[in-house]
């Protein structure tokens, strides 16, 4: 019996040092410590020997068992490091890595709001080209050829050479004022329309201002409407974006397609009005440049100034989101570095 013991144990170790796979090695262990294995066939024979001998057999066979356990498990490691230096072989049991579902740019966030916002009074979004027209982007807002007012909005021009326009006739649109025209052109008054859109200006770029930035322009035309609807309008918006307490300033300004001209200016939220890099050290950073609608432009685009009158705005979205979220330099809202935009 102690022989045979010996012998089923050598045997079951050599096969295990042989076995190839994981399939082979359980078909070996199921037959030599399965439940009709051969290990399992010595316990069933242990109640028929002398019971002075049964205690010495019954360790042994114990001994063989334990042997053949720990081949088994040794030899499952040795499979599995192999299978490791195989190329198409991976660890189904190995938990995955989660994939990020992405985050809306912070820019994205505060336009949906001021779109909702615009919604609420009334008003409609229109889109357009952001190569525009001189005609559309200066001549009908009273911007004529040779106005200094023209000096102010840094202009970047295409080569038009080799195609049908003039030189100078097509830049990368200033501002979106440039849908008044096209959009005045178009449609009958009243009406109440805004225009997010990307714009481009030979800026020096600093920690305010970029080459490229986005402005949210407005404008409402209407019947007797008053320079108090625009005011109002405009503490509505900075208000609903900034909180209750937001500190609002106005200034008259000139802008050539308004009458009069207003600029509103928000408490510098980064300094809280102490003066910042930000703000140039005036505490105040202008947001909403407005006015009342020129006469002339209503004219040039076929309304009658006599009967319809209006007011428009821009919101300076970029310098939005970086007084909303106190970011001090506008360039870190054109990184495309998750670390940062993650944090919004
Ligand atoms: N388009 C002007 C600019 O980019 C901003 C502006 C001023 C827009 C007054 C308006 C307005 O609609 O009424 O400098």
């Amino acid at each position: 019996m102690q022989e045979k013991i010996q012998n089923i144990k050598n045997e079951a170790l050599a096969q295990i040092m042989e076995a190839k796979n994981r399939s082979e090695l359980e078909k070996l262990r199921i037959s030599y410590l399965g439940r009709n294995g051969k290990v399992q066939e010595i316990f069933k024979k242990l109640k028929k020997i002398k019971i002075e001998e049964r205690k010495h057999v019954g360790n042994l066979a114990n001994g063989a068992k334990k042997a053949i356990e720990n081949a088994i498990d040794e030899k499952k490691i040795e499979l599995a490091s192999d299978l490791l230096n195989l190329k198409e072989w991976f660890d189904l049991s190995m938990p995955g890595k989660k994939n990020g579902i992405g985050y809306l740019h912070p820019q994205t966030q505060v336009l949906t709001e001021i779109l909702d916002i615009f919604k609420y009074l009334g008003y409609q979004v229109a889109d357009g080209p952001e190569i525009e027209t001189d005609y559309y982007n200066f001549e009908i807002l009273n911007f004529p050829k040779d106005h200094p007012a023209r000096d102010a909005q840094q202009t970047m021009f295409f080569d038009t050479s080799g195609t049908k326009y003039k030189p100078g006739e097509m830049v990368p649109r200033t501002h979106t004022s440039s849908m008044q025209g096209r959009v005045m052109e178009r449609t009958k008054p009243p009406f109440k329309v805004i225009v997010p859109g990307r714009c481009f200006r030979y800026e020096q770029v600093d920690a305010s201002h970029g080459i490229e930035f986005w402005h949210v322009e407005g404008f409402t035309v209407d019947k007797n409407v008053r320079f108090t609807d625009l005011l109002g309008t405009i503490e509505y918006v900075l208000k609903s974006l900034f909180g209750s307490d937001a500190k609002i300033r106005f200034a008259t300004t000139y802008f050539p397609f308004v009458e009069p001209g207003l600029d509103a200016y928000l408490q510098c939220t980064v300094c809280s009005g102490k003066g910042c890099t930000f703000c140039k050290r005036t505490g105040w950073s202008e947001i909403m440049p407005a006015g009342m609608i020129h006469p002339s432009v209503l004219k040039k685009t076929g309304i009658d100034p006599n009967k319809w009158n209006g007011f428009a705005f821009a919101i300076g979205l970029s310098r939005v989101v970086t007084l909303r979220y106190k970011i001090d330099d506008l360039r870190i809202l054109h990184t495309p570095d998750v670390r940062i935009l993650k944090q919004f």
